[in-house]
């Protein structure tokens, strides 16, 4: 770390030497905004002037493929860490942790306990310990003391709390005395009205307009406060939304004894915990019971979806397919809209918008990965990264100015070849030059005892 540290300075220092003042002056800020439930897509269904105004002077990345599970807590967690959910241990909304005999649930805000979250270091704790300042207002986690570290300023959740004022808690952070440099901003549309309408529903276009209408307000006051110009915004959200229908129930009750399990994590990616020595019937009796629910033993989850390495993870999991809810019956409440599902599906895809001096104006690329966004912001805020499943050399197009190798962001996804194949080469060479060094001294110095040298070199070079 301290090495990277230092080769990053010395690299700064000789690649911006002519410009190194004007950069004193443009302290990087960004400012981090997710529109929970925000399909990728919704922008194509009304006017949406808002977003289309911030797209055409800025970024737009059609389609971001999240993580698995598609759901809000996991998703939040891999934007600001850079990890599959089973490596930042948010693995669902509602978790249950066999080590710590504790649960964790969204739905009754219990998710408080520090150590569901310290299997990760938030980018927020990071900034904080080179020495910068955050402010969050409802980011999921930032009420949370994780590691020790709070956010400079944060907003204990509530959701009755107004986008309005949660904008103005920023602004005044970006532009007081002491400014952060970097903000979060959560709002729970149009997720919330996207699970009770369904996203088919002809009235999301009501709810996406008003989402809209507050994007508006967030520029607008970005301008009042002149952080327009001046700060990187992005926009994305954690995931997106699929239609449901009673017709499309799967019924756990007419498979499994109620009494053999727990359902863990609810709907459409139920996670179950069989009772002591149950997990074989368990899994017997759901494994085929529905075309539209495919069903893991723990082990068996496919490595694609990177959800299987995390004592957080139940040893039964059943997915439905898009579209379907599982329930125990049918007078069990399911919603409308949902999701959760597989993250290669496009319904479950998010959106993505940048704005400010380091992105391109009017520029448009097809699709980018969740986890990409970590070493992102790493790079805009100037800081470090840590051990994370992202690649900045995947959106590194869509800045405004090429970014030198060498301010590149450690790209740990990429590397580990390169320093297997550096760390190999080096140690070969140190092998070849001792064994020609030591026989150029010996030769020209004891030439009887090169015979006998020649012997030694050998289990040198095989190790
Ligand atoms: C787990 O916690 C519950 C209470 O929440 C307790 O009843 C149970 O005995 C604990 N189990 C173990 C194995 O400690
Ligand atoms: C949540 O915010 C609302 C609106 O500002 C306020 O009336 C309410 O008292 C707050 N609830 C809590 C628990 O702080
Ligand atoms: C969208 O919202 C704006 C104000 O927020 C309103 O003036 C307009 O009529 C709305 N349009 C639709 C199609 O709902
Ligand atoms: C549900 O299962 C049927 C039968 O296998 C299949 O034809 C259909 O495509 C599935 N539905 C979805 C949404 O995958
Ligand atoms: C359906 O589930 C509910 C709640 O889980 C339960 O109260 C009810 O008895 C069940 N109905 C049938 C017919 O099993
Ligand atoms: C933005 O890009 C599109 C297509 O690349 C182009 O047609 C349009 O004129 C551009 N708009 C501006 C304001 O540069
Ligand atoms: C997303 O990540 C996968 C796996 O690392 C990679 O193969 C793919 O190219 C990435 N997609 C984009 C759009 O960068
Ligand atoms: C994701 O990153 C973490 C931290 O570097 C690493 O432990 C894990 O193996 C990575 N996962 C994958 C699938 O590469
Ligand atoms: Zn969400």
């Amino acid at each position: 770390m301290a090495v990277n540290c230092c080769w990053r300075f010395w690299a700064v220092c000789m690649l911006t030497f002519p410009s190194t003042f004007s950069l004193q002056e443009e302290q990087p800020r960004v400012l981090l905004v997710s529109f929970d439930g925000f399909r990728w897509d919704y922008i194509n269904r009304v006017p949406a002037p808002h977003f289309h105004y911030v797209m055409k002077n800025g970024v737009h990345v059609k389609q971001v493929t999240n993580v698995f599970i598609t759901k809000t807590y996991p998703n939040h967690y891999t934007m600001v860490t850079g990890l599959y959910a089973e490596s930042h241990g948010i693995v669902a909304n509602e978790m249950y942790d066999p080590i710590l005999n504790r649960t964790f649930s969204m739905n009754h805000m219990d998710i408080y306990h520090a150590q569901f979250w310290e299997e990760a270091c938030p980018i927020w704790v990071t900034n904080q310990m080179e020495g910068h300042r955050s402010g969050a207002a409802m980011w999921p986690g930032t009420d949370v003391r994780i590691r020790g570290v709070l956010p400079t300023h944060y907003m204990m959740y509530n959701e009755s709390v107004s986008f309005e004022d949660r904008v103005s808690h920023l602004i005044d952070w970006f532009t007081s005395e002491n400014p952060i440099n970097f903000g979060l901003l959560y709002w729970e549309q149009p997720d919330e009205m996207g699970h009770i309408l369904g996203p088919e529903n002809p009235l999301m276009r009501v709810v996406i307009n008003e989402t809209d209408a507050k994007l508006g307000y967030l520029v607008s006051e970005l301008k009042k406060a002149k952080l327009w110009d001046t700060v990187n915004i992005i926009i994305t959200s954690d995931h997106g939304m699929a239609q449901s229908s009673s017709k499309r129930l799967i019924e756990l009750d007419q498979y499994v004894d109620r009494e053999w399990y727990t359902m863990v994590d609810h709907s459409p990616v139920v996670a179950i915990l069989p009772k002591e020595g149950k997990l074989d019937e368990v899994y017997e009796s759901l494994v085929n019971a529905h075309p539209n629910m495919t069903v893991y033993k723990k082990e068996e989850i496919p490595s694609r979806l990177h959800y299987k390495h995390n004592s957080r993870i139940q040893p039964v999991l059943a997915v439905a397919d898009i579209g379907w809810e599982i329930v125990k019956n049918k007078t069990n409440p399911f919603l409308l809209g949902n999701h959760g599902y597989d993250n290669t599906l496009p319904e479950m895809h998010s959106i993505f918008l940048a704005h400010g001096p380091a992105f391109r104006k009017n520029a448009t690329k097809g699709a980018m990965n969740m986890t990409d966004l970590y070493p992102l912001l790493c790079h805009l805020l100037g800081i470090n990264p840590l051990p994370n499943n992202g690649s900045f050399s995947n959106v590194e197009d869509i800045l405004a100015r090429p970014v030198p190798r060498e301010l590149h962001p450690r790209d740990y996804e990429k590397e580990s070849y390169a320093y297997f194949i550096g760390v190999s080469l080096g140690t070969i060479l140190i092998i070849v030059f001792l064994v020609v060094f030591m026989k150029h001294l010996t030769h020209s110095q004891i030439p009887t005892v090169q015979a006998r040298h020649t012997e030694i070199a050998q289990p040198l070079l095989q190790g």
